[in-house]
């Protein structure tokens, strides 16, 4: 691919349109025939700053499940994509997303998770009920015109689907349902509302988010990454990487016996008795455009959540996901540490190759490399993000080019 040379030097500071289409030709080609994507466009900063307004600000991000937050009162609270925003449970039972930040003069309310009767303003002392409303500003009498009910928090878009929790900051994206798509029908088996969370944990890694999310949706590197941990898990020849017909994600599906949440050889948890017979048969593991990552296996499902944090950072949050029975058996504790050592040994292989991959990528010397035919999904999704980034969005252009 001819790149001007000087776009490599300092993405930002220079005069060369990074969002000009023409520099994005071969990446819009089939995937035999395509490079990867420029290397600005996991270091710069124009480019990040367009994925949030283009992407992040207007898509459904998934933000954890609602079993996290099983009382009136509890909340969690963290930025996304640069927005603090706080999730709580109120009174009614009803789990309601705001923006964490105070009415009075902007100051952010709460901090991580916790439960709290109503939620009071650090600064000042206004007091907001736990439906966002307004309930007390002290010494606001003299001040005109002033009615609380103008001044409850900003709420901010939240659904749910099967227990996962979604936002979305634009006021005109269509409901989450249309975004999920087939992907509901496809996981139905799984019973997934039924499930619990019963650990979260967060890694911040030190790349862009599109280096994770591509990693995570390919296979190739299974063999150099994961040597000493999954790479011996035995897959059937049959393995299908697939687009939705209808609904915002792609997925790939792997053919085996036994629990992909387990080191090869371990035993675990009991299957899922629901499960349907293609579930059964082995694991799902759909990507919902862009970065949210399930993995339903035949004993449990978990996660990976993914919140950008600039060009260069992101934090991963891995959920462990278990039905219900299972958590309630008496050799939970025990049993679910193999489960945990596995994922936290993959975890770290995965964000160790990102964050090496991005020192690379950092390089003014980095260039757009070929695919193998192992990682259609890493095409896929970047073609995703240029639809959206370039604002090239239509029905033709958007998808696997082959
Ligand atoms: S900024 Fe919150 S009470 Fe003043
Ligand atoms: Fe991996």
């Amino acid at each position: 691919m001819a790149m001007p040379a000087q776009v490599y030097d300092a993405w930002d500071s220079i005069d060369v349109d990074i969002f000009d289409p023409k520099l994005y030709e071969a990446c819009r080609r089939p995937m035999a025939e395509a490079e990867t994507m420029p290397p600005w466009c996991y270091t710069s900063d124009a480019f990040y700053r367009r994925e949030v307004e283009t992407i992040f600000m207007k898509i459904w991000n998934f933000v954890g499940r609602t079993d996290q937050l099983p009382n009136p009162g509890d909340y969690t609270s963290f930025d996304f994509a640069g927005v603090p925003v706080v999730i709580l449970r109120n009174r009614a039972g009803e789990v309601r997303a705001f923006a964490n930040t105070c009415r009075h003069r902007g100051a952010q309310l709460l901090e991580g998770d916790g439960n709290c009767r109503a939620i009071q303003c650090p600064y000042h002392g206004w007091t907001y009920g736990l439906d966002g409303s307004l309930t007390g500003a002290p010494d606001m009498e003299e001040t005109k015109g002033f009615d609380r009910a103008d001044y409850g928090l900003i709420p901010v878009r939240l659904e749910t689907w099967a227990s996962f929790m979604f936002i979305n900051f634009d006021p005109d994206a269509g409901p989450l349902k249309d975004f999920i798509g087939d992907l509901d029908g496809m996981l139905t088996s799984h019973e997934m509302e039924d499930m619990v969370t019963t650990r979260r944990v967060v890694f911040p890694i030190d790349c862009n988010w599109k280096i994770f999310v591509e990693n995570a949706m390919e296979a190739y590197h299974i063999p150099m990454v994961h040597g000493g941990s999954i790479s011996k898990h035995k897959a059937k020849k049959k393995r299908e990487s697939s687009q939705a017909v209808d609904g915002e994600f792609v997925y790939l599906y792997t053919e085996q016996a036994g629990s992909r949440a387990l080191m090869p050889g371990d035993t675990g948890f009991p299957e899922i008795e629901t499960l349907d017979a293609k579930a059964g048969a082995g694991s799902y593991y759909p990507l919902i455009y862009p970065s949210t990552m399930f993995c339903c296996t035949s004993d449990c499902m978990w996660y990976l959540e993914v919140h950008p944090k600039g060009p260069h950072k992101m934090d991963l949050i891995h959920g462990a996901v278990f039905p219900k029975k299972t958590v309630e058996r008496d050799d939970f504790d025990e049993v679910v540490k193999k489960y945990y050592g596995r994922w936290d040994q993959t975890a770290m292989e995965d964000n160790t190759i990102s964050e090496i991959q991005q020192r690379g990528i950092n390089s003014p010397l980095a260039r757009p490399g070929r695919l193998s035919f192992m990682e259609p999904l890493v095409h896929t999704i970047d073609n995703w993000v240029l639809d959206r980034v370039l604002g090239e969005d239509t029905p033709a252009g958007r998808g696997i080019r082959e």
